[in-house]
Protein backbone atom coordinates (compact mmCIF):
# COMPACT_ATOMS: atom_id res chain seq x y z
CA UNK A 1 0.00 0.00 0.00
CA UNK A 2 1.23 3.51 -0.89
CA UNK A 3 2.71 5.74 1.57
CA UNK A 4 0.93 9.17 2.27
CA UNK A 5 3.67 11.26 1.47
CA UNK A 6 3.58 9.12 -2.11
CA UNK A 7 -0.15 9.87 -2.66
CA UNK A 8 0.34 13.55 -1.19
CA UNK A 9 3.24 14.15 -4.33
CA UNK A 10 1.14 11.74 -6.80
CA UNK A 11 -1.97 14.13 -5.95
CA UNK A 12 0.02 17.03 -6.55
CA UNK A 13 1.28 16.05 -10.28
CA UNK A 14 -2.21 15.34 -10.75
CA UNK A 15 -3.99 18.43 -9.60
CA UNK A 16 -1.46 20.87 -11.73
CA UNK A 17 -1.97 18.68 -14.33
CA UNK A 18 -5.78 19.16 -14.23
CA UNK A 19 -5.20 22.84 -14.02
CA UNK A 20 -3.32 23.11 -17.28
CA UNK A 21 -6.48 20.97 -18.73
CA UNK A 22 -8.94 23.78 -17.38
CA UNK A 23 -6.38 26.60 -18.73
CA UNK A 24 -6.53 25.20 -22.26
CA UNK A 25 -10.31 25.17 -21.99
CA UNK A 26 -10.56 28.94 -21.90
CA UNK A 27 -9.36 28.79 -25.34
CA UNK A 28 -12.55 26.52 -26.15
CA UNK A 29 -16.46 26.65 -26.53
CA UNK A 30 -17.76 25.34 -23.23
CA UNK A 31 -20.85 23.00 -22.84
CA UNK A 32 -22.94 24.37 -20.26
CA UNK A 33 -26.07 22.37 -18.75
CA UNK A 34 -27.59 23.38 -15.50
CA UNK A 35 -28.07 20.58 -12.47
CA UNK A 36 -30.37 21.38 -9.83
CA UNK A 37 -31.73 24.43 -10.75
CA UNK A 38 -30.84 27.41 -13.87
CA UNK A 39 -28.23 28.74 -11.34
CA UNK A 40 -26.71 25.54 -10.51
CA UNK A 41 -24.24 25.07 -13.55
CA UNK A 42 -22.20 22.06 -14.88
CA UNK A 43 -19.71 22.34 -17.78
CA UNK A 44 -18.12 19.18 -20.02
CA UNK A 45 -14.70 20.75 -17.57
CA UNK A 46 -16.19 19.56 -14.68
CA UNK A 47 -16.87 16.24 -15.78
CA UNK A 48 -13.38 16.03 -17.84
CA UNK A 49 -11.31 16.71 -14.77
CA UNK A 50 -13.37 14.65 -12.62
CA UNK A 51 -12.97 11.87 -15.09
CA UNK A 52 -8.99 12.67 -15.36
CA UNK A 53 -8.76 11.89 -11.71
CA UNK A 54 -10.84 8.72 -11.44
CA UNK A 55 -9.02 7.25 -14.38
CA UNK A 56 -5.78 7.92 -12.79
CA UNK A 57 -6.31 7.02 -9.37
CA UNK A 58 -8.03 3.69 -10.16
CA UNK A 59 -4.61 2.89 -12.32
CA UNK A 60 -2.43 3.98 -10.05
CA UNK A 61 -4.19 3.04 -6.58
CA UNK A 62 -6.67 0.87 -7.49
CA UNK A 63 -7.71 0.06 -3.67
CA UNK A 64 -8.56 4.31 -3.09
CA UNK A 65 -12.29 5.14 -3.59
CA UNK A 66 -13.40 8.43 -5.35
CA UNK A 67 -16.22 10.47 -4.28
CA UNK A 68 -16.53 13.58 -6.74
CA UNK A 69 -19.21 15.99 -6.97
CA UNK A 70 -20.18 14.66 -10.42
CA UNK A 71 -20.84 11.60 -9.74
CA UNK A 72 -18.27 9.74 -11.56
CA UNK A 73 -16.98 8.26 -8.94
CA UNK A 74 -18.17 5.67 -6.40
CA UNK A 75 -21.37 5.61 -4.85
CA UNK A 76 -20.22 5.56 -1.02
CA UNK A 77 -22.22 5.23 2.08
CA UNK A 78 -18.91 4.62 4.56
CA UNK A 79 -15.43 5.95 4.34
CA UNK A 80 -13.49 3.17 5.12
CA UNK A 81 -10.09 3.09 3.42
CA UNK A 82 -8.47 5.77 1.57
CA UNK A 83 -10.97 8.17 -0.25
CA UNK A 84 -10.24 10.92 -2.33
CA UNK A 85 -13.22 13.41 -2.39
CA UNK A 86 -13.28 15.43 -5.46
CA UNK A 87 -14.37 18.83 -6.58
CA UNK A 88 -13.16 18.99 -9.61
CA UNK A 89 -13.99 23.28 -10.55
CA UNK A 90 -15.40 24.36 -7.04
CA UNK A 91 -16.81 27.67 -8.35
CA UNK A 92 -18.29 26.58 -11.77
CA UNK A 93 -20.74 30.09 -11.86
CA UNK A 94 -17.24 31.95 -11.64
CA UNK A 95 -15.85 29.75 -14.02
CA UNK A 96 -18.53 30.05 -16.80
CA UNK A 97 -18.63 34.05 -16.13
CA UNK A 98 -15.65 35.16 -15.05
CA UNK A 99 -12.55 32.83 -15.89
CA UNK A 100 -11.21 33.32 -12.20
CA UNK A 101 -12.45 32.65 -8.88
CA UNK A 102 -12.45 28.73 -8.43
CA UNK A 103 -10.44 26.65 -8.02
CA UNK A 104 -9.91 22.38 -7.75
CA UNK A 105 -10.72 20.50 -4.37
CA UNK A 106 -9.36 17.65 -3.13
CA UNK A 107 -9.82 16.11 0.18
CA UNK A 108 -7.85 13.22 0.76
CA UNK A 109 -9.43 10.48 3.96
CA UNK A 110 -8.41 7.39 5.62
CA UNK A 111 -11.08 5.56 7.69
CA UNK A 112 -12.84 8.86 7.89
CA UNK A 113 -10.31 10.75 9.02
CA UNK A 114 -8.98 13.96 6.75
CA UNK A 115 -4.97 13.12 6.06
CA UNK A 116 -4.48 15.05 2.61
CA UNK A 117 -5.71 18.50 1.59
CA UNK A 118 -5.31 20.37 -1.77
CA UNK A 119 -6.50 23.30 -3.15
CA UNK A 120 -5.35 24.53 -6.41
CA UNK A 121 -5.71 28.23 -7.61
CA UNK A 122 -5.87 27.21 -11.23
CA UNK A 123 -5.85 31.18 -12.75
CA UNK A 124 -2.93 31.90 -10.10
CA UNK A 125 -1.64 29.11 -9.93
CA UNK A 126 -1.04 28.86 -6.62
CA UNK A 127 -1.53 25.40 -4.94
CA UNK A 128 -2.72 24.98 -1.10
CA UNK A 129 -1.29 21.50 0.69
CA UNK A 130 -1.13 19.70 3.41
CA UNK A 131 0.08 16.43 4.82
CA UNK A 132 -1.79 15.75 8.13
CA UNK A 133 0.63 16.59 10.74
CA UNK A 134 3.37 17.85 8.33
CA UNK A 135 2.40 21.61 7.98
CA UNK A 136 0.38 23.42 5.36
CA UNK A 137 2.14 25.40 2.46
CA UNK A 138 1.42 27.29 -0.57
CA UNK A 139 3.20 26.03 -3.40
CA UNK A 140 6.67 25.35 -1.37
CA UNK A 141 6.43 27.86 1.41
CA UNK A 142 5.07 27.40 4.95
CA UNK A 143 1.80 28.89 5.92
CA UNK A 144 2.14 30.25 9.38
CA UNK A 145 -0.44 28.61 11.87
CA UNK A 146 -4.09 30.63 12.32
CA UNK A 147 -4.31 33.56 14.06
CA UNK A 148 -7.49 34.81 16.37
CA UNK A 149 -9.16 37.96 15.29
CA UNK A 150 -11.32 40.11 17.51
CA UNK A 151 -14.94 39.81 16.30
CA UNK A 152 -15.11 43.61 15.45
CA UNK A 153 -11.83 43.96 13.11
CA UNK A 154 -12.74 40.20 11.53
CA UNK A 155 -13.49 40.06 7.88
CA UNK A 156 -16.23 36.99 7.86
CA UNK A 157 -17.14 35.34 4.27
CA UNK A 158 -20.82 34.86 3.95
CA UNK A 159 -23.13 35.00 0.69
CA UNK A 160 -26.02 37.71 0.39
CA UNK A 161 -28.57 35.05 -0.20
CA UNK A 162 -28.37 34.18 4.03
CA UNK A 163 -29.75 37.75 4.72
CA UNK A 164 -32.85 36.76 2.65
CA UNK A 165 -35.76 34.69 4.09
CA UNK A 166 -34.36 31.86 3.67
CA UNK A 167 -35.04 28.01 5.22
CA UNK A 168 -31.85 27.59 7.38
CA UNK A 169 -31.17 30.84 9.53
CA UNK A 170 -32.83 33.42 10.44
CA UNK A 171 -31.80 36.73 8.33
CA UNK A 172 -32.53 38.73 11.69
CA UNK A 173 -28.91 36.58 13.03
CA UNK A 174 -26.89 36.64 9.79
CA UNK A 175 -28.22 40.56 9.43
CA UNK A 176 -26.71 41.57 13.22
CA UNK A 177 -23.53 39.53 12.86
CA UNK A 178 -22.95 41.38 9.17
CA UNK A 179 -23.48 44.76 11.16
CA UNK A 180 -21.40 43.48 14.24
CA UNK A 181 -18.09 42.48 12.14
CA UNK A 182 -15.55 44.74 10.47
CA UNK A 183 -16.67 43.84 6.66
CA UNK A 184 -17.94 40.53 4.93
CA UNK A 185 -16.96 39.28 1.23
CA UNK A 186 -18.76 36.08 -1.21
CA UNK A 187 -16.19 34.98 -3.64
CA UNK A 188 -18.37 31.85 -4.66
CA UNK A 189 -15.85 29.27 -4.25
CA UNK A 190 -16.40 27.69 -0.44
CA UNK A 191 -12.85 26.10 -1.27
CA UNK A 192 -11.12 29.49 -1.82
CA UNK A 193 -12.97 30.87 0.69
CA UNK A 194 -12.09 28.00 3.15
CA UNK A 195 -8.18 28.75 1.87
CA UNK A 196 -8.71 32.25 2.38
CA UNK A 197 -9.35 31.60 6.21
CA UNK A 198 -6.28 29.44 6.60
CA UNK A 199 -4.08 32.26 5.01
CA UNK A 200 -6.00 34.67 7.03
CA UNK A 201 -7.05 36.90 4.18
CA UNK A 202 -10.74 36.19 5.92
CA UNK A 203 -10.78 35.36 9.40
CA UNK A 204 -13.90 33.35 9.24
CA UNK A 205 -16.33 31.63 6.40
CA UNK A 206 -19.52 30.80 7.21
CA UNK A 207 -22.04 28.78 4.92
CA UNK A 208 -25.57 26.93 5.82
CA UNK A 209 -25.40 24.72 2.87
CA UNK A 210 -22.27 22.76 1.70
CA UNK A 211 -21.19 19.41 0.29
CA UNK A 212 -18.21 16.59 1.52
CA UNK A 213 -16.38 17.71 -1.74
CA UNK A 214 -17.14 21.85 -1.38
CA UNK A 215 -15.37 21.90 2.45
CA UNK A 216 -12.85 18.55 2.91
CA UNK A 217 -9.73 19.52 1.15
CA UNK A 218 -10.16 23.41 3.03
CA UNK A 219 -11.15 21.54 6.59
CA UNK A 220 -7.88 19.32 5.98
CA UNK A 221 -5.75 22.48 5.75
CA UNK A 222 -7.37 24.50 8.16
CA UNK A 223 -7.24 22.05 11.11
CA UNK A 224 -3.66 21.36 9.93
CA UNK A 225 -2.77 25.62 10.67
CA UNK A 226 -4.42 24.38 13.85
CA UNK A 227 -8.17 26.28 12.73
CA UNK A 228 -11.70 24.96 13.81
CA UNK A 229 -14.14 23.70 11.57
CA UNK A 230 -18.02 22.63 12.63
CA UNK A 231 -21.64 22.49 11.62
CA UNK A 232 -23.53 25.51 13.02
CA UNK A 233 -24.34 23.33 16.00
CA UNK A 234 -20.89 22.91 16.89
CA UNK A 235 -20.37 19.22 15.53
CA UNK A 236 -17.19 18.06 13.31
CA UNK A 237 -18.29 17.54 9.70
CA UNK A 238 -18.69 14.63 8.19
CA UNK A 239 -17.06 13.91 4.87
CA UNK A 240 -19.73 12.02 3.08
CA UNK A 241 -22.76 14.22 4.58
CA UNK A 242 -23.76 17.64 3.30
CA UNK A 243 -23.96 19.96 6.34
CA UNK A 244 -23.71 23.46 7.43
CA UNK A 245 -20.59 25.00 8.10
CA UNK A 246 -18.35 27.94 10.03
CA UNK A 247 -14.52 27.77 9.60
CA UNK A 248 -11.83 30.31 11.85
CA UNK A 249 -9.58 29.89 14.71
CA UNK A 250 -11.00 28.51 17.61
CA UNK A 251 -11.60 31.81 19.76
CA UNK A 252 -13.51 33.62 16.61
CA UNK A 253 -15.16 30.40 16.51
CA UNK A 254 -16.39 30.38 19.96
CA UNK A 255 -17.58 33.71 20.12
CA UNK A 256 -19.81 33.55 16.62
CA UNK A 257 -21.13 30.22 17.70
CA UNK A 258 -21.75 32.04 21.31
CA UNK A 259 -23.08 35.33 20.28
CA UNK A 260 -24.95 34.42 17.15
CA UNK A 261 -25.64 30.47 16.80
CA UNK A 262 -26.77 28.86 20.28
C1 LIG B 1 -20.42 25.99 -5.01
C2 LIG B 1 -19.46 27.04 -4.51
C3 LIG B 1 -20.23 28.16 -3.83
C4 LIG B 1 -21.07 27.64 -2.69
C5 LIG B 1 -22.01 26.58 -3.20
C6 LIG B 1 -21.22 25.44 -3.87
P1 LIG B 1 -19.72 24.56 -7.19
O1 LIG B 1 -19.70 24.91 -5.59
O2 LIG B 1 -18.53 26.53 -3.60
O3 LIG B 1 -19.35 29.12 -3.30
O4 LIG B 1 -21.80 28.70 -2.13
O5 LIG B 1 -22.75 26.04 -2.12
O6 LIG B 1 -22.12 24.48 -4.37
O7 LIG B 1 -21.12 24.13 -7.52
O8 LIG B 1 -19.30 25.76 -7.93
O9 LIG B 1 -18.75 23.43 -7.24
CA1 LIG C 1 -18.30 23.03 -5.02
CA1 LIG D 1 -17.98 21.83 -8.54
Amino acid sequence: MADIEEIHAQAVRWIKEAGQRIIHSFETILDIETKSNMNDLVTNMDKDVEHFFIERIAERFPDHKVLGEEGSGHDLDELDGIVWIIDPIDGTMNFVHQQRNFAISIGIVENGVGKIGLIYDVVHDELYHCVKGKGAFLDEKRIEPMRDAKLEESIVGLNAIWLTDNKKIDKNITAKLVKEVRGTRSYGSAALELIYVATGRLDAYISMRLAPWDFAGGTIIIEELGGKVTDLQGNPVHYLKKSSLIAAAPKLHQIIMERYLS
